[in-house]
């Protein structure tokens, strides 16, 4: 199964009952905290360490001097479970589940429902860094990057002005195949200075959630279109907020010029006489694959790779591909688009001379936190994404690369 992110947020503490486990140095390093908070703080323990203890004798929490029992849980918001019992620590958790409380336990992060990030401040904001999941925690790498945040905007070699420098007209960027991190420098910056953004659904979505509450965003398939069809509309809007002298980014998925219609939005700007750059992107058709082990070329095996659109079969009049000819070559084809149409297409290719035994990979929401991958070959292929339920969207590999692989013999 694979592992979702914890997700971030800041508790607003004050006046609410949050319930400490455990007197020892666990508490002793969390309690300023949820003092600073504002907690209304229930420390449970026999026995507290001399400077946990001076809080409660500055009555800045209240102490219960005795072990954990049966009912602590039942009026908290928060907990910290920080005994040196283990039993009581599961019992403790058992009883935050059954109330909906959510707690950090020191003993063991993996069976917690919270977990405490490495926090730090600087002028006003809460620098608070998480490990993505529990398989990459690394407390002393999250503390570090904490470390040089915070250091760096104090002494000033982070730069994060607190003016927003805008530039007017629309920037079309390719936001990569999804995972936040495989968007440019550039287009993470623009992003950062826009004052709207219109967003597909496909890319790097987890990048809307940062931006400031200011920014207009807009899902782009929820424009409505009425009497136009939903591109003009999508154009309209972005001609629309860019007249207004808004800073406009257009976050496509992948690279905007590959099966993006990203030219047809440049072009519309261009009548309307509004400025546009375009923001390149890395692409699904080669980033997907190499995500899931698969190069699309290799030495010795493949010496070109083709990229197709799989959205109509390969015997509707409207398309545009020459299936019969992607068939004699010996590379690699790398279908968009194709999870519908991946029978028919197989059956074409080996119609035409491809063999039936070559091996095909479905690459189902590559880079993101769910991503998975399916192996059939063309002959199989239609069987095993209905068995397996291969869903868009998904990048289809057909061609020996498939099993090249880091461990591959060809
Ligand atoms: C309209 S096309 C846009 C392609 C995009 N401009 C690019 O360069 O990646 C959408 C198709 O790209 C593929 N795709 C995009 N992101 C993907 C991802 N993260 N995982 C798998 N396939 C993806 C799928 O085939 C999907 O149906």
């Amino acid at each position: 199964m694979a592992e979702h992110p914890a997700y971030p947020v800041g508790l607003r503490l004050t006046g609410r009952r949050v319930v400490v486990l455990g007197g020892g140095q666990v508490a002793q390093r969390r309690l300023p905290a949820l003092i600073a908070a504002g907690a209304d703080i229930r420390l449970v323990s026999p026995e507290a360490t001399p400077s946990v203890e001076a809080m409660a004798d500055a009555g800045e929490i209240t102490w219960e001097r005795r072990p954990y029992a049966e009912g602590d849980l039942a009026d908290a918001w928060y907990a910290l479970i920080a005994t040196n019992d283990t039993e009581a620590n599961t019992a403790a958790s058992a009883e935050g589940e059954r109330h909906h409380v959510w707690c950090v336990r020191s003993d063991d992060a993996d069976l917690a429902t919270a977990w405490t990030p490495a926090t730090g401040h600087s002028e006003g904001v809460t620098v608070a860094v998480l490990t993505t999941d529990a398989r990459h925690r690394d407390p002393r790498h999250t503390a570090a990057i904490r470390d040089a945040v915070v250091e760096g905007l104090r002494d000033g070699t982070l730069v994060a002005p607190h003016r927003r420098t805008r530039t007017p007209g629309v920037a079309l960027v390719g936001g990569g195949p999804g995972d936040p991190d495989l968007i440019t420098v550039r287009g993470r910056r623009l992003l950062a200075e826009a004052d709207v953004v219109i967003a597909d659904r496909l890319g790097p979505r987890d990048l809307l959630a940062e931006l400031p509450p200011h920014v207009e965003v807009i899902d782009a398939a929820k424009i409505p279109y009425g009497r136009f069809m939903a591109q003009e509309a999508i154009n309209n809007a972005l001609i629309e907020h860019a007249e207004q002298g808004k800073a406009v980014v257009r976050l496509k998925g992948g690279d905007p010029f590959v099966f993006g219609r990203g030219m047809e939005e440049a072009r519309a700007l261009a009548e309307a006489g509004i400025a546009c750059t375009v923001v390149p992107g890395i692409s699904s058709s080669i980033s997907v694959p190499g995500a899931a082990g698969i190069p699309v070329t290799h030495r010795g095996v493949a010496h070109e790779f083709t990229v197709v659109s799989g959205h109509v079969a390969p015997d509707d009049a409207r398309s545009l591909v020459d299936w019969p000819s992607l068939a004699k070559l010996t590379g690699t084809l790398v279908i968009l688009m194709g999870v519908d149409k991946i029978g028919r297409i197989a059956e074409t290719l080996v119609a035409h001379g491809r063999s039936p035994g070559t091996p095909v990979a479905l690459v189902q929401e590559g880079t993101t936190a769910a991503q998975r991958r399916v192996d059939a070959t063309l002959s199989t292929v239609a069987e095993v994404v209905v068995a397996e339920e291969v869903r868009p969207p998904a990048v289809i590999v057909v061609g020996e690369v498939v099993a090249v692989g880091p461990h591959g013999t060809v």
